[in-house]
């Protein structure tokens, strides 16, 4: 096997593109009702949720404002360091706001309960979860309220989700082939 970095031959495709697409669109709607009235924030968190957000929001029939936010635990392993890193900080004050943090995927959910403490010292009107694959090894402060699809406890990448920051282009979701 070549050991080329991003490798396609090492992804098998688990979620399709046009599977996607069609759940994203779902989200969309279900999030335009959840918030008939109020300001709405979609705060993402850089990088892996930067495809999954930009479908999103085409999807999101009424006022809104997007945000990022940029924190890391993983660096070059498979396994979360059960470190948090803000490395940017959203500029935009959330109080007041009907925030909605936009995650990739949610494993151990370390990453996500640390980023939920911290936002809730801000006053938001509210807070939600919403992510496009939940594994289901999360031991969670704040249940999504808006999932993608539950995910098989394998290493994913593509449509943002990264290894190694390679894989984050693919249009589909699939598992990265272990080396032989
Ligand atoms: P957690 O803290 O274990 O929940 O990990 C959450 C973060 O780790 C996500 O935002 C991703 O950036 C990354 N991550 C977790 N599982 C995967 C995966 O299967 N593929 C790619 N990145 C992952
Ligand atoms: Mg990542």
């Amino acid at each position: 096997m070549s050991e080329a970095l991003g490798d396609l031959s090492r992804v098998r495709e688990v979620f399709d593109a046009e599977t996607i697409a069609r759940r994203v669109a779902e989200l969309g709607e279900e999030l335009s009702a959840h918030y008939p009235t109020g300001e709405l924030l979609m705060l993402g968190a850089l990088k892996g949720s930067f495809i999954f957000l930009a479908d999103l929001v085409r999807h999101i029939s009424r006022p809104l404002e997007v945000e990022f936010l940029v924190a890391s635990s993983y660096g070059r392993s498979k396994t979360s360091s059960g470190q948090v890193r803000l490395h940017y900080d959203p500029a935009t004050p959330l109080v007041g706001r009907h925030v909605v943090l936009v995650e990739d995927i949610i494993d151990s959910g370390r990453t996500l309960n640390s980023l939920v403490r911290l936002l809730e010292t801000r006053d938001p009107a509210s807070l939600e979860i919403c992510a496009l694959l939940r594994k289901r090894n999360a031991a969670l402060t704040l249940e999504p309220r808006f999932v993608g699809f539950d995910a098989p406890d394998e290493f994913l990448v593509g449509y943002g989700l990264d290894y190694d920051q390679q894989y984050r282009h693919l249009g589909f979701v699939g598992s990265l082939i272990e080396d032989q």
